[in-house]
């Protein structure tokens, strides 16, 4: 059994993104080898970024509140799904300094993505977020789910389409992301014991 923690990163209140995060759970709750928690960064309240060095060199920087919440969530976590929009070519700010606020809940942890957009379905947001993640000493999982105009995808129950869910291939994501969790968990804490 592995954790794996689905990370909403859109947070205003006329957001898609709840929708995408709550197709993405579904999806994942198939697999029975994973116990999963989705984190939807609007019902945490994440101060901007204010510490006094990066930290990647403060194994404790003392976090209380909803931060220290947060924090013992991500340390649980074997891997993660990143939900994102494509917002200005990049992904939110919100989601960002959220990543910046953790260095060692991140490492040696594989990470997949799903996005949604305008025409470019959140890729380009998504290419950014992998930069990101290299640094974090995160695998990257190479398939991803991308969908493109998604105000446009939604039924008259606002549901996402069956044919939008049918042609992402999230299974495919979702199958690697167990293993690569799975194949890392042992030696992660070994060497960060
Ligand atoms: C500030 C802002 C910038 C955006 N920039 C882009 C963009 O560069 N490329 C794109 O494909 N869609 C862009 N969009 C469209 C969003 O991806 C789309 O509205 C999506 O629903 C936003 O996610 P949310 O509803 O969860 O906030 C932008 C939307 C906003 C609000």
């Amino acid at each position: 059994m592995v954790n794996i923690k689905i990370i909403l990163g859109s947070t205003r209140d006329a957001r898609f993104g709840r929708k995408v995060a709550d197709w993405v759970v579904s999806e994942v709750e198939k697999n029975k080898n994973i116990n999963l928690e989705l984190i939807d960064l609007k019902e945490y309240n994440i101060p901007f970024f204010n510490l006094a060095s990066n930290p990647s060199y403060m194994p404790d920087p003392g976090y209380t509140g909803d931060t220290a919440k947060l924090q013992e969530k991500l340390k649980e976590a074997d891997g993660f799904i990143i939900v994102t929009p494509e917002y200005n070519h990049g992904y939110p700010g919100v989601l960002k300094n959220m990543i910046d606020t953790f260095y060692n809940e991140w490492k040696i942890k594989p990470v997949s993505f799903v996005s949604y957009g305008g025409i470019s379905g959140g890729i380009r947001a998504v290419e950014q977020l992998r930069l990101v993640m290299i640094e974090l000493h995160m695998v990257n999982i190479r398939d991803a789910v991308h969908i493109p105009f998604i105000f446009n995808q939604f039924s008259e129950e606002g549901l996402i389409k069956e044919e939008v869910k049918e042609n992402a291939h999230i299974e495919l994501m979702i199958k690697d992301l167990e293993w690569w969790a799975k194949t890392l968990k042992l030696p992660r804490e070994e060497k960060l014991k």
